[in-house]
């Protein structure tokens, strides 16, 4: 660090999230000095489908920017990092206008243009490719809807960028992106590095729609003229590659060492674990993407609905506790979670299964959908509470049972976002998991290791993996309550039979009117 420390004092971290964007202020010793949040609305115009604006997104990023840097000289600032929400479709046309909203990681809609790549280029040999199957969440079966579904759109089109790429565009005007992101398109030879050429060439998707992909850790542009009258920063202020929001996440919880594992409870529930080397899953049941620690890579279980199942439980069902809290001046979540300590371990027989919007994660079945199993008259709203707090980790452990089979150590798990601010879910997770969980002290997720990312990019640190094992440390430890832990086996085996009962009649369902 040395003379730079002394000099340059400041790196921001950027997180372009699902509903919202957090910007951070850290000095370079990771301290957090000031924060922003913003958010925007989510559109739905039919089934499945998920969408935004990215204007909106830049709007949040403009009003976030100005207020962490209010109070500091901007040409203090080393650099700026971005992390986003993955594998989202932003479509520029020549003069660099959105053409149609972005169609998000959640969208649903790609199962018609998921089955003809898998046909197209055989399910084996893409996992050869590219390490991944085609799943409806990833970008290159978006990148042929709208070719099939917009054709005029998609000949006007001139870039496809990733939705933390496209305020990269708007700061610094370059069109750039990096590996970990990257990884989420099914576009990339995650072995290589770099684009499939082969997967471009047999989809007919012109490499000059894609921009450049670099390493994460390297720079990804600079503020420009427009940028900085925009947002108060300077004129050249450096602009990180930058990660998808999980590999940042994962770089600001310190998961850059074999046998440390982290699992995120956000919108999505994401188990994932660090890689010296490509480890692949042949049946392509979790993801294997790049690291954005340079030449590193990770292996990872994505679940849909993990904290979305509970906001959905909280926003449907819990009109009275909402009430109560605004009254209050409470975290509704806190009124809601009350009390499921005192209910048994499988909520007195009540399964929940948290696939309110398909499932990526082990099934890849984008007709999945929620259910609750068991129903008695005895069982009441907090039985229900619980059972969805139940599902979501019987959900997580799923992740984790593939990395454990694929001989992935699983030394230390730690548990960040919104989920690991409640004791209760944290002590469950150790109890289904049957292996002690950690919090961990610095929770700024993603923007942390955005900023961090930055940091190495502009040279403030020398080392990423050394500077997070220095800032990033485990906090609270919940160990495994034996007695629970063998009767949550039990549910834990019924609860993957109800989905494979299940899977028929969800496809059913989702064709009827
Ligand atoms: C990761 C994924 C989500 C999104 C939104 O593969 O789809 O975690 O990045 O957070």
């Amino acid at each position: 660090m040395g003379t730079w420390e002394l000099n340059i004092k400041y790196l921001i971290g950027i997180d372009i999230g699902t509903s919202g964007t957090k910007v951070i202020l850290i000095n370079t010793r990771g301290k957090v000095l000031a924060k922003g949040l913003h958010e925007y609305p989510l559109f739905a115009p039919k089934p499945g489908w998920a969408e935004q604006d990215p204007e909106a997104w830049w709007a949040a990023v403009v009003k976030g920017i100005k207020e962490v840097i209010k109070n500091i000289r901007p040409s203090e600032i080393a650099g700026i990092g971005l992390s986003g929400q993955m594998h989202g479709l932003v479509a520029l046309d020549k003069n660099n206008k959105v053409l149609r909203p972005a169609i998000l990681w959640c969208d649903q809609r790609t199962v018609k243009q998921c089955a003809y790549i898998t046909r197209k280029i055989g399910a084996a040999r893409l996992i050869k490719l590219v390490s991944n199957p085609a799943l409806t969440g990833f970008t290159a079966g978006k990148i042929l809807w709208m070719k099939e579904n917009e054709p005029g759109l998609y000949k006007k089109t001139a870039k496809f960028l990733l939705p933390k790429d496209y305020i990269r565009f708007k700061l610094t005007g370059e069109f750039a992106t990096e590996v970990s992101d990257a990884s989420g398109t099914l576009l990339l030879d995650i072995a290589r590095r770099k684009w499939s050429e082969t997967l471009l060439k047999e989809l007919k998707i012109d490499r000059r729609l894609l921009p450049v992909c670099r390493e994460s850790e390297e720079i990804g542009g600079y503020i420009d003229r427009k940028a900085a009258g925009l947002t108060g920063l300077s004129v050249r202020t450096p602009v990180g590659g930058g990660a998808g929001d999980q590999a940042a996440s994962a770089v600001g919880c310190g998961i850059v060492e074999s046998g440390i594992i982290s699992v995120t409870l956000g919108t999505s529930g994401v188990v994932f674990a660090f890689s010296d080397k490509l480890k692949l899953d042949k049946q392509g049941r979790i993801h294997t993407f790049c690291h954005a620690v340079k030449g590193k890579w990770h292996t990872m279980g994505v679940m849909l609905s993990a904290g979305g199942s509970l906001k959905w439980f909280k926003d449907n069902l819990c009109k009275e506790e909402l009430a109560l809290a605004a009254k209050k001046k409470l975290d509704p979540y806190e009124i809601i979670l009350k009390g499921l300590d005192r209910i048994a371990p499988g909520s007195e027989r009540l399964l929940f299964l948290p696939y309110l919007c398909g499932e990526r994660t082990p099934y890849a079945d984008p007709y999945a959908r929620g259910a609750f199993i068991g129903l008695e008259p005895r069982h009441n709203k907090k039985h229900m509470a619980r059972a969805v707090l139940e599902g979501v980790s019987f959900g997580l452990r799923d992740s984790l049972e593939i990395m454990r089979s694929l001989k992935i150590p699983v030394k230390q798990i730690r548990v960040t976002g919104g989920g690991a601010g409640s004791k209760l879910w944290l002590q469950m997770l150790a109890d289904i998991f049957g292996q002690e969980v950690v919090t961990v002290k610095l929770t700024e997720g993603g923007a942390l290791g955005a900023a961090l990312l930055a940091g190495k990019s502009a040279g403030v640190y020398k080392d990423l993996s050394g500077i997070c094992k220095k800032l990033i440390r485990a906090g609270k430890s919940y160990k495994p309550d034996k007695k629970k832990a063998l009767l949550y086996n039990g549910y834990y085996e019924l609860y993957k039979k109800t989905y494979r009962n299940l899977k028929e009649e969800f496809k059913e369902l989702s064709g009827l009117r």
